[in-house]
């Protein structure tokens, strides 16, 4: 693609179905749950799921209502949602509240006070257990850091800190006093951070000295110090030492959380603020080079965590709930932090990879704590399906009763793996579909209740009406046909917006299927109502669960000298899911070849992230281009998947270009 970045692109038709697809397609098992789960769960049958999901849909307003004032409110909710501007919402219009108060203060007067909030386990085995009491101590000594230094009420806070207490408790600090964090994995490069940074113009960061990883240092301080002289905006930068190795401390700039913290009185009342109040902002990649601030507010964020983590995960105050997700991405926010403590949960978290010290590291964990509910990705699974059956086998796993996945597509090999080896066929699998954008899980089976079918997330949560449609019809496809995945009705976890950038928003979301939300996934809708989602209709690729825009990796390649021109394509993954794989075109004077693949390779790394690295680099005369210059992906996928015929290449403007491409060496 050409420098310049391109406009967001409509959705393709939906995509062939690759052999795990249509594995899935012809999945016919269904896994009831237990009696005994049944019974002891909140909804115990398909038939009382089916009247709360059809209440929710016939009265929203008085269902919301019923679960909104199941939390506090230091105002009263007029109206429960405001669609007259949409798709501008706003839900639960008029109340004030609080989540940090939601999360926290709500149960110090209950016999929680002294209960675990937090679980922790560091990667080198050290490991801290926060009592609600604690936590809140904790996090209001933090706030009144903030306030210190300056940062108040709709002020940005970036954070970019390892998987270590101090990242919830920041996050509860800045939702406490109203100032909208926004989280940037630590797997994101100084160039990344310097992008996020300034697109929200966030005024602190807090960050760390650095974080374990497969028993190395990743240096957190030290892209945070390379990215500040691009970020203006920055004025105080908060340092938690974890690591240890010496770091540059920049007077007057930088201060040590430890040393803050010190002086920090552990009284700081929660802010009431409007429902509507920015909690956060958290950047997702989109089908352009600039990934998208997706913003969420406090109000309809707070109570769709809170409904979807009671409902899904069927949360008990005896539970120990461990969910493996990284506080970077969505995942993190709402079910490791906002939604499990709204609850009163004990959520469990692990810092470092689940392969360190060896490939039992998660398994070693559910015992040592007996966890109770298991939260993971699809792509998570299939790397513990290879590294073998006996590493979990060596621990006692028998405290676990119910199992989810969330990120991506799960093939049915992996569930029934899932279900049998870790589950020892007991547990149900809640298969969970949801987004950054969605805030909240939008499709899933409700344990003890939905009957579930490997690979399919199965029926909607209450107050959510997806469908799939035809994206030249626009009409609801009629059961076992595909098509594009929407949203029929607006949900208090949506979105409010993109950061900045309400055109895009309105574009990227609202406009393919007016008056309904597009999700960018293609999916099916089977006889009993199932949903099984097909993955991505537009140019995000999906990495071990991790979403990467195509345009992203494209403007990386092309921002290096050697570069000429780059399309960059997802290709099947036994591991990841998907993986990327590159198609380069080399400028003049330059040489493709195993140095210049390095190269790039560390390009990408230094631009975006290693997450970002692909699999595959190509190295190829010319891109194939319709006629009106549009790149023919499906042509490079099936090149890079290694398919023997390479489709319809009438449009093909240069047939040339197809014979080089076979050609083409794998760099
Ligand atoms: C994909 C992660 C199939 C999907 C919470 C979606 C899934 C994107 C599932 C969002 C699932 C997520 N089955 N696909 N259970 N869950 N996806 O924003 O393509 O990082 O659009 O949110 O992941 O990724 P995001």
């Amino acid at each position: 693609m050409a420098k310049t970045r391109k406009k967001a692109a409509a959705p393709q038709t939906v995509t062939q179905p690759s052999e795990a697809m249509d594995q899935m397609l012809k999945e016919r098992r269904v896994f009831k749950p237990s009696k005994e789960f049944s019974k002891a769960a909140r909804v115990g049958s398909l038939a009382a799921y089916k009247k709360l999901y059809n209440e929710s849909i016939k009265s929203p307003d008085k269902f919301w209502a019923k679960v909104g004032k199941e939390l506090h409110w230091f105002k009263p909710f007029k109206k429960v949602l405001d669609w007259s501007k949409a798709p501008f919402a706003k839900w639960f219009v008029g109340g004030t509240t609080n989540l940090s108060y939601n999360c926290l203060d709500r149960h110090l007067t209950t016999s929680r006070r002294n209960k675990a909030a937090l679980i922790w386990e560091g990667e080198p085995g050290d490991s801290r257990t926060l009592t609600y009491d604690q936590l809140h101590r904790e996090v209001c000594k933090f706030a009144n850091v903030l306030k210190g230094l300056g940062v108040g009420k709709g002020d940005r806070v970036a954070i970019y800190m390892p998987m270590v207490p101090e990242l919830p408790i920041a996050l509860l600090a800045c939702a406490r006093i109203g100032a909208p964090h926004s989280v940037i994995f630590g797997g994101f490069s100084a160039t990344a951070l310097v992008d996020r940074i300034h697109d929200c113009s966030a005024k602190a960061v807090v960050t760390a000295d650095g974080g374990w990883r497969r028993g190395k240092i990743v240096e957190l301080k030290k892209a945070v110090d390379e990215a500040m002289p691009n970020c203006p905006t920055v004025q105080k930068v908060v340092v938690l030492k974890r690591t240890g190795q010496p770091v540059e401390m920049k007077d007057g700039r930088d201060v040590w959380w430890h040393e803050t913290m010190a002086g920090a009185s552990p009284d700081c009342k929660a802010e009431p603020l409007d429902a509507e109040h920015p909690l956060y902002i958290l950047y997702t990649s989109g089908s352009t080079g600039k990934p998208k601030g997706i913003y969420h507010t406090t109000g309809g964020y707070m109570v769709g965590t809170y409904l979807t983590s009671k409902l899904v995960f069927d949360l008990r105050d005896e539970d120990v709930y461990f969910c493996t997700a990284d506080i970077g991405w969505v995942t993190g926010h709402s079910y490791i932090v906002y939604g499990p403590l709204a609850n009163g949960a004990t959520s469990l978290m692990y810092e470092g990879a689940p392969n360190h010290p060896g490939p039992d590291r998660f398994w070693e964990i559910v015992a040592k704590y007996r966890v109770n509910i298991f939260y993971t990705a699809p792509t998570a699974i299939r790397a513990f399906i290879k590294w073998g059956d006996q590493h979990p086998a060596k621990h006692d796993l028998s405290s676990l009763r119910l199992l989810g996945t969330v990120g991506e597509p799960i093939n049915p090999e992996a569930w029934i793996w899932y279900n049998k080896v870790i589950g020892g066929k007991r547990c149900p699998i809640v298969d969970t579909w949801w987004q950054t954008e969605t805030g909240a899980i939008m499709i899933s089976p409700v344990p003890g209740a939905v009957p579930t079918k490997p690979g399919s997330a199965t029926l909607p949560m209450p107050g959510v009406l997806p469908e799939v449609v035809d994206p030249a019809t626009k009409e609801k496809v009629p059961p076992g046909g595909g098509g594009i995945l929407v949203i029929r009705k607006p949900w208090p976890s949506m979105l409010r917006g993109l950061w900045g950038d309400n055109e895009r928003y309105k574009q990227v979301y609202w406009s393919t299927v007016p008056g309904s939300y597009f999700t960018g996934d293609g999916a099916h809708c089977d006889k009993d109502g199932y949903f099984w989602i097909m993955g991505r209709v537009d140019d995000v690729i999906n990495v071990s669960g991790h979403r990467l825009g195509t345009a992203e990796v494209e403007s990386a390649l092309v921002s290096h000298p050697a570069v000429a021109e780059s399309a960059c394509i997802g290709v099947p993954d036994e591991i990841t899911g998907q993986a990327i794989a590159a198609f380069v075109t080399v400028k003049e004077g330059h040489a493709a070849g195993d140095d210049l693949k390095a190269d790039l390779l560390k390009h990408v790394t230094k631009e975006i992230g290693a997450l970002a690295r692909p699999k595959q680099v190509r190295f190829t005369g010319a891109l194939p281009k319709t006629r009106s210059g549009k790149i023919m992906r499906r042509l490079l996928r099936d090149i890079a998947s290694g398919k023997e015929r390479v489709g319809d290449t009438t449009t093909l403007e240069d047939y040339s270009v197809l014979a080089k491409l076979r050609e083409s060496d794998e760099g």
